[in-house]
């Protein structure tokens, strides 16, 4: 609701001044000023903030320009950072950040906050080694109150913490093996992070604290940081009213290789736990050299619109999206030409990306269209494994067939129903050639269940993730082969073409309860008469990729 009054308001605006006679024109060609393109900020009102960074060299200059058109929240590239503020311990200077922070209020923009502990752009007196517990945790706190203080009512948000998980975690089950052997980490302990929460959310319970971390499409260190903050706000669920980690920030320094499916799982698992989301220095780099051609130029825009066009769908979690440098010429990765204006402040076909996402794909042949992740539900009840038992017929139908090859074979429904130790699917298959003559099993007519019992649908599998296969005489084979123990499964024939399965799977790591939500799948596989898998029906996954990628499972709800 707030979102589509604000929304309508600006719509509003932008009438009231097409009214008037002074109006520029604007234009949507590429190499356009970028004080004559439309607004990006005015593009997604209602939607998200749209940020950018300052820097005190921008003050009074046409940057500033460019950022107060296009950008209603600014992030201090470096001047609020610890070695800006508090260089020497107890010296604190303010007298940049101020300058950045005060101009951007006054020209009617927000502020967030970057960044109050980080082990780089951090003075190495505050945890050098040997530093005592105590005196380390005084240092952050000391810092984080002096910052927070000092920017009272003046900052939106804060990154309370930067960075801390390592690039490729071996088990992001365990965040806290998974964090990075920082100074804090070497002083304090893991607890560092949660002193550092905790001081910010005392210090000022009005500002929004976020946790900001990069290579968040990596899902092996996003599943780490989703386990994080999880535990975090599961330990801490009311600090002042509120659990204590209020966002995540993705970075998102990206390149023109990033899987935009891995950024939607991300941001997705994140928003799962309750917490906003923005997208907190994004840019992608695109050529080489300080230079682009026009084909990658274009590739790039493509990029930022399939990102945009994202971000867009998923509006009611992300709270901001913010571009990490206004011109190529001044980003950090220059080299690489990364951000929505060229050296000379003029429009790349990036902006128009960011701008209008889904005309610009559609511009270049790309009929943008989010998948839409199907959803069943799945009754309370333990039938018996005969398929006449009446409480089978209490379940909702779930049909399988959709064709995830060119060939249309074999498909069916199924039901699932579900109580405090199991699963229990039934699966009818029709147009099934009953063939198993392939010593492939999954070349043979046989069903295949997917469970993602944490629904984390983080990748590869992991605890609780597992496909079950059946053919229609009742063989089975498991991936991994541990979750065979405690399984259950009958099939038999029903017709000349056809054949039933039914199955029992053990809950093995969550305890499911009304409510719940599993990340779950069905697959009938099509023999050929001469044996050979000849068709591939699905629920929901079509990729075919569900037997090594939890990611695109269905969800199944556990209802009463
Ligand atoms: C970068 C700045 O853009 C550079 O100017 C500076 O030299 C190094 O830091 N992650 C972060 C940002 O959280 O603070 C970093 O910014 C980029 C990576």
């Amino acid at each position: 609701m707030r979102k589509l009054a604000l929304f309508v308001a600006v719509g509003a605006l932008v009438f009231v001044s097409s009214c008037g006679t002074s109006a520029p024109p604007v234009r949507m060609v590429v190499g356009t000023p970028a004080l004559e393109v439309p607004s990006l900020r005015e593009a997604h009102a209602g939607y998200f903030l749209v940020g950018n960074v300052i820097s005190p060299r921008n003050l009074g200059r046409e940057s500033f320009d460019v950022l107060t058109r296009h950008f209603n929240i600014v992030t201090a590239e470096n001047h609020m950072k610890p070695d800006h503020l508090q260089r020497e311990r107890g010296v604190f200077t303010f007298t940049h950040a101020d300058n950045i922070v005060n101009a951007a209020l006054e020209a009617g923009m927000y502020v967030h906050g970057h960044t109050l502990a980080w082990h780089n752009q951090s003075p190495a007196w505050k945890n050098y080694d040997g530093i005592s517990r105590e005196q380390a945790i005084e240092n952050l706190q000391t810092h984080i109150r002096t910052v927070m203080e000092h920017f009272r009512g003046r900052v939106r948000s804060w990154d309370v913490v930067n960075e801390v998980m390592i690039n490729n975690p071996a088990n992001p089950e365990d965040w806290v093996a998974s964090l990075r052997p920082t100074p804090w980490l070497r002083a304090i302990g893991p607890e560092y992070i949660e002193i550092a929460f905790r001081t910010a959310r005392e210090t000022d319970p009005t500002v929004l604290l976020y946790y900001n971390d990069y290579n968040m499409d990596n899902q092996r260190k996003a599943r780490a940081v989703y386990h994080m903050i999880r535990d975090i706000n599961a330990r801490n669920p009311d600090v002042m009213g509120r659990p204590l980690i209020d966002g995540m920030g993705m970075q998102g320094h990206y390149n023109l290789g990033t899987l935009v499916e891995n950024v939607r799982g991300s941001m997705r698992r994140f928003a799962s736990l309750g917490v906003q989301v923005s997208i907190t220095e994004l840019d992608i780099l695109a050529g080489s050299n300080y230079r682009l051609t026009e084909a990658q130029a274009i590739q790039q825009g493509i990029m930022y619109a399939r990102l945009f066009a994202l971000f867009r769908e998923h509006a009611h979690f992300i709270d901001r999206v913010t571009i990490w440098g206004i011109d190529d010429e001044h980003s950090w990765r220059a080299r690489q030409n990364p951000v929505l204006f060229d050296a000379w402040y003029r429009a790349k076909p990036a902006f128009f990306g960011a701008l209008q996402p889904v005309e610009f794909l559609a511009q270049h042949g790309i009929f943008f269209r989010e998948v839409e992740t199907l959803t069943a539900d799945a009754r309370f009840g333990t039938p018996t494994m005969n398929p006449d038992d009446p409480a089978w017929q209490t379940a909702p139908t779930i049909p399988v067939d959709r064709h995830v090859v060119a060939w249309a074979g074999a498909t069916g429904t199924a039901r699932v129903l579900w109580d405090e130790t199991h699963l229990h699917v039934m699966v009818n298959v029709v147009n099934a050639n009953m063939n198993m003559s392939s010593t492939i099993p999954q070349e043979q007519d046989s069903v295949e269940i997917f469970v993602d019992e944490t629904n984390l649908k983080a990748g590869p599998f992991g605890s609780g993730d597992g496909q079950f296969r059946i053919n229609f005489a009742n063989g089975q084979t498991f991936n991994p082969a541990a979750i065979a123990a405690g399984f259950e499964s009958l099939a038999f024939t029903t017709g000349e073409r056809s054949y039933t399965v039914i199955a029992r799977i053990p809950f093995r790591v969550i305890t499911p309860e009304a409510g719940t939500v599993i990340g779950f799948d069905l697959q009938i596989n099509g023999a050929s008469p001469e044996g050979f898998r000849q068709s591939i029906s699905v629920w929901n996954d079509t990729t075919g990729n569900a037997w090594q990628d939890t990611s695109g499972f269905g969800n199944l709800r556990l209802v009463r």
